[in-house]
């Protein structure tokens, strides 16, 4: 095992902070970790706004379903999907086309990724915040999102005040498959795993809940996903062909 590899094994979101500024060097570091990451046909297709402005970050929490992490973590950065950049610099660029906003999302994911890792190797801690899209219009609007562009996650990063466990992932071979999709049904194995995040969630030092890992996935795929999404894309220039 390396050290890296024990660090990433470590990860878990931090949603209490001190209220301890992180210093401009790790900032760039952080910057420049999040930067390295690989990018499809090279086309950086990403842009990250940090939020330093506090009465903006009020209005940002507001728009994230109020969570409180996001206006008391030292830094919230919006990690965002952007097509506005290739516009700009070769007007002719064809755009809109829905496989790019999987190179969109997935190069800005690799950043963010990046960007936490590199965060945690120096002691912060960080939580992403998929509710950037809950009212995607209002924070387009708030943060001058130009046609292009869209918010796809936020990161909060800071000093953690808390130091809760690693969450239990699915058992590596319902996840890795060999030569073939193998689909997994063996019940015994998910009712280990159920039991496994049961009590996680049940002996986890932030606060606990009484649910399982399918009874969570029945929750959440019970609702509708953010049903404006597909008219927001549109609205902004992605997947129209
Ligand atoms: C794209 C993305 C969006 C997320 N959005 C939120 C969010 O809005 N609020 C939150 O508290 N956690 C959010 N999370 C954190 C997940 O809940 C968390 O990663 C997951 O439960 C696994 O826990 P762990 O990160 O502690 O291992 C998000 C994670 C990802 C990857």
């Amino acid at each position: 095992m390396t050290a890296t590899i024990e660090l990433m094994r470590q990860h878990r979101s931090i949603r209490k902070f001190a209220s301890k500024a992180i210093a401009p060097e790790q900032l760039s570091a952080i910057m420049a970790a999040a930067q390295s990451a690989s990018s499809s046909s090279f086309l950086q297709a990403s842009s990250v706004i940090r939020i330093t402005d506090q009465a903006l970050r009020q209005q940002v929490m507001a728009l994230c379903g109020n969570q409180a992490y996001v206006g008391s973590a030292a830094e919230f950065w919006v990690f965002c999907a952007d097509f506005h950049r290739h516009l700009q610099w070769v007007p002719e660029a064809r755009t809109g086309f829905a496989e790019q906003l999987l190179i969109g999302a997935i190069d800005t994911a690799l950043m963010g990724q990046n960007a936490i890792t590199a965060a945690e190797s120096l002691g912060l801690g960080g939580v992403f915040i998929g509710a950037v899209r809950n009212q995607p219009h209002e924070l387009s609007r708030l943060l001058g999102l130009p046609q292009g562009v869209i918010p796809l996650f936020g990161l909060c990063l800071g000093y953690p005040a808390q130091d809760p466990e690693p969450k239990p992932r699915l058992p590596a071979d319902m996840m890795f498959m060999e030569n073939g999709y193998q689909p997994h049904h063996d019940e015994a194995r998910m009712a280990e795993y159920d039991a496994q995040v049961r009590h996680y969630y049940q002996t986890r030092s932030g606060g606990n809940k009484d649910t399982t890992w399918t009874g969570q996935i029945a929750d959440t795929l019970a609702r509708e996903a953010r049903p404006f999404m597909l008219n927001f894309l549109h609205e902004q220039g992605f997947c129209l062909k």
